[in-house]
């Protein structure tokens, strides 16, 4: 007797066909670890801020709705987002838009910058583990801000005259810290002293445009960044071009160097990409670069090299999980060591289902290669790991189907599409969550 046939929910899922062959050109965007706190830097002025480049993904969407709940008008004109920031901008975001997206918190600096006062919803937790925001905390109260937590929520209250410029040494480079701090001294009275601060493209992308702001800033992309403060009402609105998404880039690099290639990546600064593309060389991948692209293919067997995650500019968290599925394709033990992110490793379990050869040591893990891997029903568990569990569904036997499909649109404007052009077969489709992981056949 067939049972009676339910509506079972459906999950969203790439579906890719394996034993790939790539080939051709990628154009990324504008990196979404940088439209971002652009989106909210434009908080910082009244007036329309236009950014071009602006990759359209679910965080920046995710970020918009928290602009448009302040009172910003956000409107799209193709890549371009032109945000309107009138007088009325409000000074507090909800939790359901912070739990959507907890680089949200980097509103903190710019709102009480502006307005001297903000209340953000506490960050909840992400799939990458604990993600704290001590850092951020501490160097706004550096800056004379009061910090409180009331209901959940992050009440940030600057003293009566405004933030007073202060020294914080960061005790870790972290991107958001030094974002939010950044943000927040543009506008404090005095030099202010960013110590250890991380030094990422997206950092100087970022600087870059408060300057053009009218802000006083030297030394962004080193580890010390000086903010001389100036009065608010001397920021003014502007045009920026966002600068390109080197994580987007190394993904398909990495693609390129996996399926054979040459896979030619347009839009990105080489120079962003300096030690993952030593990493692909290093493998035996063959890496050109040239103003503004890089070019990635394989030409013989790949051998085992170990890497080490580092703030920029060390090898990337967000291109680990991409270089570890690579590395099951490379003759030999590699050790991967991740230091950013302990939740990174989530990913194993799941690359394990294809038959990779993994073994978790703490925050090592051992790759052994080269193993052949066969098509498996898989779980994205954060974004990265989402993009490189389809790369190796490209490289497998058979048909992988990638399920959470929205965590990898979080951060890729169309990896289906782009991987389709370049000869790969890579669809969305919806899977029936009633059939146990891991059962495809
Ligand atoms: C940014 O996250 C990026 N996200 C991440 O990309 C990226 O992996 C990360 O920088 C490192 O490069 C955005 O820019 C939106 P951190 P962020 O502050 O700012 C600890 C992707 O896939 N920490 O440098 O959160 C934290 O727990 C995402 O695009 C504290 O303990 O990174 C983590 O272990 C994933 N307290 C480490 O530092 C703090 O106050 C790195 O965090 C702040 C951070």
């Amino acid at each position: 007797m067939p049972s009676p046939s339910v509506s079972s929910p459906m999950m969203d899922a790439f579906e890719v066909r394996g034993r790939a062959t790539l080939s051709g050109e990628v154009v990324v965007s504008g990196a979404k670890n940088s439209a971002l706190k652009l989106l909210a830097a434009a908080l910082l002025t009244e007036g329309t801020t236009r950014l071009e480049r602006v990759p359209d993904i679910a965080d920046v969407a995710a970020m918009v709705a928290v602009l448009e709940h302040l009172g910003v008008t956000v409107d799209r004109d193709g890549d371009t987002l032109n945000c309107s920031v009138g007088p009325g901008v409000g000074d507090e975001t909800p939790p359901h838009l912070v739990r959507q997206l907890r680089a949200s918190i980097v509103v903190l600096g710019p709102l009480l910058a502006r307005h001297g006062r903000a209340r953000v919803a506490q960050p909840g937790g992400c799939d990458l583990g604990n993600r704290g925001i001590d850092l951020h905390l501490q160097g706004l109260q550096q800056l004379g801000a009061t910090i409180t937590l009331e209901d959940e929520a992050i009440v940030a209250q600057a003293p009566p005259g405004g933030l007073v410029a202060g020294d914080f040494e960061l005790p870790y480079a972290s991107v958001g810290a030094t974002e939010n701090l950044l943000m927040a001294a543009v506008c404090a009275r005095g030099t202010t002293v960013i110590g250890n601060a991380a030094r990422e493209p997206e950092i100087v992308d970022l600087a870059g445009m408060l300057q053009a702001m009218g802000a006083r800033i030297t030394g962004a992309g080193t580890e010390e960044i000086r903010v001389e403060g100036v009065p608010v009402e001397d920021l003014r609105p502007v045009t920026h071009r966002v600068v390109g998404d080197r994580i987007e880039a190394g993904t398909y690099a990495t693609a390129g160097a996996l399926c054979g290639g040459p896979v030619t990546v347009r839009g990105v600064d080489p120079s962003h990409l300096r030690l993952p593309l030593a990493k692909l060389a290093e493998t035996g991948a063959e890496v050109d670069t040239e103003p503004g692209a890089v070019t990635v293919q394989r030409t013989r067997g790949l051998r085992a090299v170990d890497v080490a995650t580092l703030p920029f500019p060390g090898f990337p968290t967000d291109l680990q999980p991409q270089l570890t599925v690579l590395l099951t394709q490379a003759g030999g033990v590699a050790m991967v060591t991740e230091n950013v992110f302990d939740g990174r490793f989530r990913m194993l379990d799941e690359l394990r289902k294809p038959g990779a050869d993994l073994e978790l040591q703490g925050h090592h893990a051992l790759v052994r290669g080269p193993s052949s891997l066969r098509g498996a029903t898989v779980q994205a568990t954060d974004l990265r790991a989402g993009a490189a569990l389809v790369l190796a569904g490209l490289v497998a036997d058979g048909v992988t189907v990638v399920c959470g499909a929205s965590h990898i649109e979080r951060g890729y404007a169309d990896l289906p599409g782009w991987l389709c052009a370049l000869g790969g077969d890579v669809r969305r489709v919806g899977v029936d969550v009633a059939v146990p992981v891991g059962a495809h056949t």
